[in-house]
């Protein structure tokens, strides 16, 4: 059976560029980049060859990019590290109630260490209402952390607004981007952000790797003590192959992404359009608008968005009901709930997100067999009004 994939925004297949590139590393660049001989320095030179691409993807300095191993390491030190070092100015952070766990479980952790968290509202469309973060700053507030674009509805928060407001009252502003980069652009001047993460395997590099940046002067303090990589920052021997593939991915990313936002939104809008067009009660959850282009989560009455999920990877086709972290759990997603869902119009969502490797075909053929799938949940549906 040929087998479909649309859920990107749970993980990506790594681009067979990427895969070159780490190949030769693993075989060719073993060296500690910490090491003062020849292959330490070949891995050092790799290294920061690799950082420079990354900067470039998000228009930093590569001084500013500190590597991780991923998008919740990069969420962790962010929020932790701005926390730490300003704990003595103030205990009180702002976030979003619709961020991944990866930024809301350091902010709990934190609450139980004494700080104060605010957890900022959504509209149906799950965005952030500037007025509603002006009005939740404080004196004590040393940091806000605000998503680029959800990883469920995939909505586009006003980050650029934000951080305008975040920089005029002195406050460190972080934006969690691992579902942006590399999706839209993400550049961290015109968004105005003094720290954003970054995971690797959402764009179609390895897993297990990610960035932070960090903008010169930010004060930060490590989460992880060892031997000072990282300019102190996050100690462990670097990941010499995964930061090349990452930086690969990153360039790769780069080099095509006006093309692919383009391509992806046409097939985006094409697959909702013909699944809404003849499904009865089914609706788009998020904006339209302010939305990523890969992204279409779709909502259904009378239907458990897991059979859905189950019918169609029956034929091939992968896809989500919401976050893959939490897609073995029964509880209403927490992002689907914050927008005004009822629990049961919760459960009937299935998120759909596509890649640079899709096809048009491809899409005709997952609309096609949603709707027939949905139909026939339909029929059986005890719930159905008729
Ligand atoms: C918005 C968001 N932040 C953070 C993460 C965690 O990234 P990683 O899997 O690299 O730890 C994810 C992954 O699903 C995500 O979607």
């Amino acid at each position: 059976m040929k087998r479909i994939y649309m859920d990107h925004a749970a993980t990506t297949p790594m681009a067979p560029e990427v895969v070159e590139a780490m190949k030769t590393a693993f075989v060719e660049i073993f060296g500690n980049a910490s090491s003062l001989h020849q292959p330490g320095l070949e891995a050092r030179a790799a290294l920061e060859e690799a950082r420079e691409k990354v900067a470039e993807l998000i228009g930093a300095e590569a001084e500013e990019v500190y590597f991780t191993s991923g998008g919740t390491e990069s969420d962790n030190l962010a929020i932790k590290g701005v926390a730490l070092a300003k704990r003595d100015r103030g205990r009180h952070i702002i976030t979003t109630s619709i961020e991944h766990p990866a930024v809301l479980e350091p902010c709990r952790y934190l609450e139980g260490q004494g700080f104060e968290v605010t957890y900022l509202p959504v509209t149906r469309e799950g965005l952030v209402e500037v007025e509603a973060l002006e009005s939740a700053i404080r004196e004590d507030t040393i940091l806000i952390s605000m998503m680029h674009a959800n990883n469920e509805i995939g909505t586009i928060q006003p980050i650029s607004e934000a951080g305008s407001i975040a920089r005029d009252r002195g406050i460190a502003f972080h934006t969690d981007a691992v579902q942006t980069v590399g999706k839209i652009p993400a550049k961290v001047d015109e968004l105005g952000v003094d720290l954003l993460s970054l995971s690797s395997h959402k764009l179609h590099g390895p897993k297990g790797v990610g960035a932070l940046y960090i903008r010169e002067g930010t004060e930060i303090e490590s989460i992880i003590h060892g031997g000072g990589h990282e300019r102190g920052l996050r100690s462990g021997t670097e990941n010499v192959p995964g930061i090349v593939g990452l930086a690969t991915a990153a360039e790769l990313a780069g080099a095509n992404l006006e093309e692919d936002m383009a391509r992806m939104a046409g097939m985006r809008d094409r697959l909702a359009e013909f699944v809404l067009a003849r499904v009865e009660d089914s609706w788009v959850n998020g904006s339209r608008t302010k939305r990523l282009p890969n992204n279409a989560n779709l909502g259904f009455s009378f239907i458990e968005g897991e059979a859905l999920l189950l019918r169609l990877d029956a034929e091939g086709i992968a896809v989500s009901t919401g976050s893959a972290c939490s897609s073995k759990k029964t509880v209403a997603s927490h992002v689907l709930t914050a927008i005004g869902l009822r629990p049961e119009e919760a459960h009937g969502s299935l998120r759909i997100t596509l890649g640079r490797e899709n096809t048009d075909q491809e899409v005709d053929y997952v609309a096609r067999t949603i709707v027939e799938v949905a139909e026939s949940l339909l029929a059986m549906s005890p719930f159905r009004k008729s």
